[in-house]
């Protein structure tokens, strides 16, 4: 491919308040008022099931230096909770009683999400006082509302897993994904395949930035597992703030830290190394029948640890290269009647399915499952864009949808000059609040398998705690208001006005989030010979400044609204500020006025549809800088475009 200019992405807003500041936004909320105290001091529970429920509320309460809830017979300010067993779902009501009086009646998880939204309320309460709460009948839209975590390229331990595990609790999510295992580390104990850690584990460093060829390691090595009884320790950790964990254990691909450890797994069963490099190793397991019961082994340990109706097998990106040259997985392929390594594939996954299926659980896997035929019992995890999804429910499997495209959080949310380094891709919040998780192309019937949606925090480029939780917040409070609340919920305006209050609220949690959504938004345009610059931002309650870095004084000017007429090559900053508080990361564009500035040109080929765009962007006088993002550069795949005036 040929990358040449870019061209930027422009976000519009304007204001919506609403009064509630709930995320995820309450399904049915009814009668709007409710005027009485909202810093409850005591509760009263009708079943000592619900202690557990309560004491996550008040955990998190005290975290936020709310009030907390003592048990206690008073007669007001009282939170009643009622657990009520005809309600099998996830939802609950939420209600005023008498006397300044709260009750919220559902089942455990419903009582535990009523609790969540009383949280939120009661912190609001907090921050500006205002004495309302709605009554509401509240419910999800889906039922599987996801979060993964990639622990293998960088580990996180025990502490972090349950502080991730919260901002999930918090915001209404009921599915931890646990990416356990890769090329690059291997990190669940499994007691009958001890090496697995001792060797899979650690990698004696990691590929520096995006330098694949030629390859350069930064010399620090990265380890960590976690132990069966961590395992446990964390599955019951989300059990009880009603979190489903589902252990991802990747096969047939993604498996060289496990063949460093066991390569008489391998095709070539020669010694490998745990991968340093980004992206997939060619060397995966072999199909032969002592893989299988290698691996089925593993899966054992693994569903006596992980209670989930559902574990995932991975199955994605398996390279065919070792197996085209092994006699056991060709002898495989004849012995089946099978038509080619795809084919082999399936078998190999149909296998596991099996499996998986006579212990009484399902099988999950990454859409690439669909290549060779789809086996019998197969959940399909659709990620490569929502064909797969769509294909799987046509064929009446159940799906989860988390396209690349609007649920991968290891793309840039923001201005590619700000971020930190990451992978590829543009998936800024409101890309995400838009997401529909149904595709409007099934049918009613064919539409029930889709279960809801899943993103994805894949860690190639993301090596601490506090990146994780950047490039997962804001963007799960929008995914969690597209699976919570659904079609009901309102505008992105309406959203971003909640979420600016709900970032304090991040904050009193001491979680870190990108600030992307405050940044200055440049709009270019050509007229007559003359290149303007309008600069907008997200929010309109502070204002934007600007000045230029080339200046000796860089004398910051406040944006009125008249577009910054650029007359000479230079480099404009700008950052948005509230209270004389910057926002947002400082906008950076320099400019090149060049001869070609302003012309009009054509392209004798189409851009990639990886890549489109507005020809334009070439001739804008913007400088391009790296990393290439959709959406800023243009893309031809093999011929060169030849360009001419217009
Ligand atoms: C994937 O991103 N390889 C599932
Ligand atoms: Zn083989």
């Amino acid at each position: 491919m040929k990358f040449i200019f870019f061209a930027l992405l422009i976000l519009f807003s304007s204001t919506i308040s609403n009064s509630q500041n709930l995320i995820p936004m309450p399904a049915i909320q009814t009668e709007s008022e409710y005027s009485g105290a909202i810093d409850f001091k005591y509760v009263n529970i009708s079943s000592f099931l619900l202690q557990d429920e309560l004491a996550v509320f008040n955990e998190y309460a005290s975290k936020l230096g709310n009030h907390t809830l003592t048990e206690s017979i008073a007669e007001s300010q009282t939170v009643y909770l009622v657990l009520d067993q005809s309600i099998h779902d996830e939802s609950y009501f939420m209600k005023k009683k008498p006397g300044q009086n709260l009750e919220i009646r559902g089942s455990e998880a419903g009582i535990f999400n009523g609790l969540m939204t009383l949280l939120q309320y009661t912190f609001e309460q907090q921050e500006e006082p205002k004495n309302s709460i709605q009554n509401m009948h509240d419910y999800p839209a889906y039922t599987w509302r996801g979060m993964h975590l990639d622990v293998s390229r960088h580990f996180f331990d025990k502490a972090f897993v349950k502080k991730y595990i919260d901002m999930l609790a918090l915001h209404k999510m009921n599915v931890f994904h646990w990416h356990l295992t890769d090329d690059q580390g291997w990190r669940i104990e499994i007691k009958k395949y001890p090496l697995l850690t001792e060797i899979g584990s650690k990698r004696k460093e990691t590929m520096v930035a995006k330098n694949f060829d030629p390859y350069v390691g930064d010399g620090f090595p990265v380890e960590g597992f976690y132990t069966q009884e961590d395992v446990k320790e964390i599955v019951e950790y989300a059990s009880l703030r009603h979190i489903t964990v589902i252990p991802e254990i990747e096969m047939p691909g993604h498996a060289q830290a496990a063949l460093a450890a066991y390569p008489q797994y391998s095709c070539r069963k020669s010694k490998l190394e745990v991968l340093t490099i980004w992206g997939e190793g060619t060397d995966v397991f072999c199909t032969n029948d002592s893989v299988l019961v290698f691996l089925q082994d593993i899966l054992d340990e693994v569903m006596a640890l992980f209670p989930s109706k559902y574990i995932h097998i991975g199955g994605d990106e398996v390279s065919k290269t070792r197996w085209k040259a092994c006699d056991d997985c060709q002898l495989r392929i004849k012995k089946n009647n099978l038509k080619n390594e795809e084919e082999l594939q399936s078998y190999f996954i149909r296998k596991m399915d099996t499996y998986l299926t006579s212990k009484g659980r399902n099988m999950i896997g990454w859409d690439e499952i669909l290549e060779g035929g789809l086996a019998p019992n197969a959940m399909v995890m659709s990620w490569r864009g929502e064909e797969g999804g769509i294909a799987a429910a046509k064929q009446k499997h159940q799906v989860i949808m988390s396209p690349g495209s609007h649920c991968y959080f290891d793309h840039y949310q923001g201005n590619v000059k700000s971020e930190p380094l990451a992978i590829g891709g543009f998936t800024p919040i409101e890309k995400v609040y838009a997401y529909q998780p149904t595709p409007a192309s099934l049918s009613a019937d064919e539409r029930k398998y889709i279960l809801g949606a899943q993103a994805n925090v894949w860690t190639e480029y993301i090596g601490s705690e506090e990146h994780v939780e950047y490039m997962a917040l804001p963007r799960l409070c929008a995914l969690s208001e597209v699976l919570w609340t659904g079609e009901n919920r309102g505008t992105y305006e309406d959203f971003k006005e909640r979420l600016h209050h709900h970032f304090n609220y991040l904050d009193a949690f001491g979680f870190h989030y990108a600030r992307s959504i405050f940044d200055v938004l440049p709009k270019k345009e050509m007229k007559n010979g003359e290149l303007t610059i309008a600069l907008s931002s997200t929010y309109d309650k502070g204002e934007i400044k600007y000045w230029f870095e080339d200046e000796v004084m860089k004398m910051k000017k406040t944006y009125k609204g008249k577009p910054i007429s650029i007359k000479s090559s230079s480099s404009l900053r700008a950052q948005y500020f509230e209270n004389n508080i910057p926002m947002g990361n400082i906008m950076k564009e320099d400019f090149v006025l060049h001869k070609a500035v302003g012309k009009h040109i054509k392209s004798s080929i189409d851009p990639n549809t990886k890549y489109p765009g507005d020809i334009s962007v070439l001739t804008d006088a913007r400088a391009a800088l790296p990393p290439r993002v959709a959406g800023e550069w243009l893309a031809w795949s093999g011929e060169n475009p030849r360009y001419s005036l217009i």
